[in-house]
This record gives C-alpha cells, structure tokens and sequence, in this order.
C-alpha cells in the first residue's frame, strides 16, 4: 500500500505541512497566517461534524459589540486566565500588532472557526459559548508611550495585612487573556491558537484555571457554588446596573468608553480547618445559610440581608464581623460585580488540596468601588481565617470592537 494512503501517514504529512506552515504564519502574523488557514483548513473539513441536532457546544456569544464579552455574560463552566509580559523592546507597532492578531483570532474563534493558522481546527468549531476577554496592565503603556492614558486606579493593589503573596507567580503582568466556556477542549484550544500566534512578542508568566458548574447540571441563572459549599455571586448589580457601576463612560478616559477594570486575585482555601468548624459557624461567618444562600435574616436567596435584626438576646442574627456584613457596600458607589471561579490544583506532596477562588471583580473604578471594601475586608471578616489571597493583578479591560476594527484601538490607533 502506498504510504500516503494510510490514514496514520496521511495524518503525519498532514501534520508536518501544517506545522512549518503555522511556524510561517507566526513570523509573518498576518498576511502569512491568513494564507496558511486556508491551506491547513481546506483539506480537513473544519466543521463537517455538524448534524441536525442542536448541541450546546454550537451555541456562540457575539464577539463585536460596545463591551468585551466574559464580562456580563452569564459565566461559562470553563475559564482560563493567562498573565503575558511583553518582551524586551517592545513598543507602540509592537502591542497593535499583538492586539489585531488577538482580535482576529478571538473572532473567528468565538464563532465556531478556526483562527489564523490553526493547526487544528476541528476543535474550533465547539465554542460552547467562548468568550475572549483581552485586558492590558501598567506595562502596556509604558511600552505603547502612552501613560498620561493610563488610569489612575491602574496600578498593583497595596499590600494587605491578610495577603501571602507569590511573588514569582500570579503578580501583575503587562497583558491578559481571559478565556471562557462551557466546553473546556474550547478554552484549551483557544488559550494555545492565542498565545502561539504572538508566542514572539510574549512570554506566558501564569496560568490560572478555573471553573463552575457543568452547564446543564443545573438550571441556566444558578448562582455557582465555591468549594466552601456556598452560594457565590448572589449580591451583584444587574446588568441594568452595569452602565453605572461597570463600564466606563469615557468621561475621564475617552478611549476607555465602554471599557472596564478587573481586580484578579487568586484566594486559597484552607478546607482542612473549616472542614473542623460546624455548619452553624459556617453560616454565621459568611452570614448566609448554606442550603439555598439566604441572609440569615431571610428564606430566600435574593432576600436583602437585615443587618440591624437582632435575636431576642439583643444580638445581632448577622454577625457584624460576617464577611456579607464587612462586604456589604456602604453606599452604591462602592458596588462591583464578581465573577469568580474555583480551582483546584494538584496539592503540593503532603497537602490533601490545593483549592480556592480565582476572585475576579470588574467595576469602572478599582479606587473608590473595590478598595474602601477590600480594606475592609483586610481589617476585619470571620471568613479571613480560612482564606488567603496568594496572587493580585489589575488590568485595563479596553471596549469591546467592530468589524474591522481591534480591542486597544481606541487607545493606540489615534496616538500621534
Ligand atoms: C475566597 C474568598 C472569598 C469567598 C469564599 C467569598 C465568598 C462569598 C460569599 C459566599 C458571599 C455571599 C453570597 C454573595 O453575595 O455572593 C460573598 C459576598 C460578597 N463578597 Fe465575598 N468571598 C471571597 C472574597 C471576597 C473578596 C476578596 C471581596 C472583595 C474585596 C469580596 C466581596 C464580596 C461582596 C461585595 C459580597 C456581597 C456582600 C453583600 O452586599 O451582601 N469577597 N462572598
């Protein structure tokens, strides 16, 4: 039998075509991308598996709009947060080039299609709902020379008493990708096309992944459970709240216009000693029940919590040291809208888990929403025993784009 017609060497061939091909596309990132997926994509059939049967794993969010999507999107199951520094010398052409690669590939990714020299493109046709989120930290303007741009609530969070941070993992980083949905072979692959693409220009710093409920192991609009076994994410603004609270209105910053900020912190979990504290105390440290994620003050989920309820004693039913107690806003300007995942890594040797909160909160001023709260937080919350915030990074989310267009260029295309 000829060797091309056995399906492993035609696979071979197939595979080395397209690998010195990609390596192509890199060098170039444009043009010779743009001509390698079609070569790599129109002898495998991209796509060809689809029936008539409507599966989750087709659904698309829209890339192009006013916003990033990942943000109000009803979160994924799936998300992978990746920190990215530029490399040496990197200037202005450098980053607009990085963000047209990205902006591309998101595209055409979150739609079902392979990106631009994509070495396999049978796994971009399951989105499952992927979203791209590009975000850019203090070192984008510094390189792109435009820091009187730059926000003044851009910059590294002070160092909280509470906080055992990692200084050689998930620090501040110049860029980063956040990568959702519901399908996790989605996220993998779109996380790899991403980087590869610009693998030239930056060096991958952290990795985080994360995730919630499988989509479909319970009802669409349930708020997730950490691996505290509580309800996580019930106090968020709605999204008619978002124009407020979360995307900018470019008053300050014309360019962020419809732009946000993230606050990413990586929380580890101390499950071992809260697995020792009953349910009771459990519920009085949050403040909220563990069954459904009521206030203690009420039955339902969405009750608002009474902090002023007091037992027949006199004391107050939600501990003011609680952690909704310390968090709640004490006026609408400090609101903020979490959208947190879990991990849970490999243990290190002798450790029974490696868990936590990859906590990340988006609102239009890190300084007057999210810090008077996390100071709080700092000085006192019951919940600070068995927590310990071991990561923290700030970025810049710029507005989302059109056709045509790409994510920064709002920030970088009409600099002079
Ligand atoms: C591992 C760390 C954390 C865990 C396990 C955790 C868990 C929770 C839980 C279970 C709730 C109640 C349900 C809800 O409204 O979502 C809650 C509420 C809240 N958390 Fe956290 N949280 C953590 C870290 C943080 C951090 C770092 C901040 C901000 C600095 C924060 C801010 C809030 C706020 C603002 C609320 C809503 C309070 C209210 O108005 O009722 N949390 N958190």
């Amino acid at each position: 039998m000829p060797e091309q017609t056995t399906p492993s060497a035609r696979g071979l061939s197939r595979r080395h075509l397209l690998t010195g091909a990609a390596a192509l596309g890199t060098a170039g990132l444009g043009t010779a991308a743009l001509g390698t997926a079609g070569l790599g994509t129109a002898g495998l059939g991209w796509g060809a598996h689809h029936t008539a049967t409507p599966v989750d794993g087709d659904m698309a969010e829209p890339f192009h709009g006013t916003h990033q999507g990942g943000i109000a999107t009803p979160p994924q199951a799936n998300a992978r947060f990746v920190g990215l520094d530029l490399g040496e010398g990197a200037d202005r052409a450098t980053v607009s080039g990085l963000l047209k690669v990205w902006t591309e590939d998101a595209a055409r990714l979150t739609r079902g299609e392979p990106a631009l020299a994509d070495t396999e493109p049978e796994l971009a046709a399951t989105p499952a709902r992927l979203t791209v989120t590009v975000g850019i930290g203090p070192g984008v303007f510094a390189a792109a020379d435009a820091v009187d741009r730059q926000p003044s609530w851009l910059r590294p969070l002070p160092v909280f008493s509470i906080d055992r941070l990692d200084d050689s993992a998930w620090r501040q980083t110049d860029l980063l990708l956040q990568v959702c949905a519901d399908d996790p072979v989605a996220v993998a692959h779109a996380v790899r096309v991403l980087i590869k693409n610009v693998r030239s220009l930056v060096t991958v710093r952290w990795s985080q992944r994360g995730f919630q409920h499988a989509r479909r192991s319970r009802p669409d609009g349930t708020t997730m459970r950490n691996l505290m076994g509580q309800v996580d994410g019930t106090a968020n603004p709605a999204t008619d709240q978002f124009d407020r609270l979360v995307w900018d209105d470019g008053s300050k910053y014309p360019w962020l216009a419809g732009g946000t900020s993230l606050v990413l912190r990586r929380i580890r979990m101390e499950l071992d000693t809260w697995e020792e504290i009953d349910r009771s105390g459990r519920e009085l440290t949050v403040g909220r029940t563990l069954d459904t994620g009521a206030p203690l003050t009420g039955t339902d989920e969405h009750d608002e919590p009474d902090f002023a309820a007091t037992d027949r004693h006199g004391i107050p039913v939600i501990p003011p040291s609680s952690h909704i107690a310390r968090a709640h806003h004490t006026h609408d300007g400090e609101r903020f809208h979490r959208r947190a995942y879990n991990y849970d890594d490999p243990p290190e040797p002798g450790h029974v888990s490696n868990s936590g909160l990859i906590f990340a909160s988006y609102q239009r001023d890190i300084d007057t929403q999210f810090l008077p709260v996390q100071q709080r937080l700092a000085e006192f919350d019951a919940l600070n025993q068995w927590t310990t915030p071991i990561g923290s990074a700030v970025y810049a989310i710029p507005p989302g784009t059109a056709p045509g267009h790409y994510l920064g260029q709002t920030l970088l295309g009409t600099l002079t």
